[in-house]
């Protein structure tokens, strides 16, 4: 059970590389970037973050009560949805040619959040 976990866990912090990942090529390279690479990207972040939800939810499944109340996860949450909404914009975005340098500040602004949840996970503060 516990090797099933840790397996899962592991599952999640690789989801969150296709998520943070792609972001920050975007974030740091969008005004050089070919429309069909930044639409891959925005795609595998997607991907990343249906990864994250999946495994963050068997995680729940399997701790039971110890994180369902935790201020830390429902903030998390709250946040996973606020990065859901941004990427799916990101993508709207990434199909005009022109909003390059929209893109850039999107996915600073998406990766941003996307630590501060990294922070809450790690830290659990409260
Ligand atoms: C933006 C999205 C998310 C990010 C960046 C993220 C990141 C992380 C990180 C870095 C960890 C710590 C792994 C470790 O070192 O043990 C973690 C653990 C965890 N995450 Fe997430 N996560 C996200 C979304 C979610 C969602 C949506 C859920 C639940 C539906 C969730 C549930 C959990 C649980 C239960 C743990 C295990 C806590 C523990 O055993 O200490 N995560 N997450």
């Amino acid at each position: 059970m516990i090797a099933l976990y840790s397996l899962l866990i592991s599952v999640h912090v690789v989801s969150l590389l296709f998520c943070a990942g792609p972001l920050l090529v975007l974030a740091l390279g969008a005004t050089e970037l070919p429309v069909p690479m930044a639409q891959r990207l925005t795609r595998v972040a997607s991907l990343g973050l249906v990864g994250l939800l999946v495994t963050g939810a068997a995680a729940l499944a399997m701790t039971g009560p110890a994180f369902i109340h935790t201020w830390w996860l429902r903030l998390s949450v709250l946040l996973f949805l606020l990065i859901g909404a941004l990427t799916g914009r990101l993508r709207r975005l990434t199909r005009d040619p022109g909003s390059a340098r929209r893109v850039r500040t999107l996915a600073g602004v998406t990766a941003a959040v996307l630590v501060i949840v990294v922070y809450l996970m790690e830290a659990k503060p409260f």
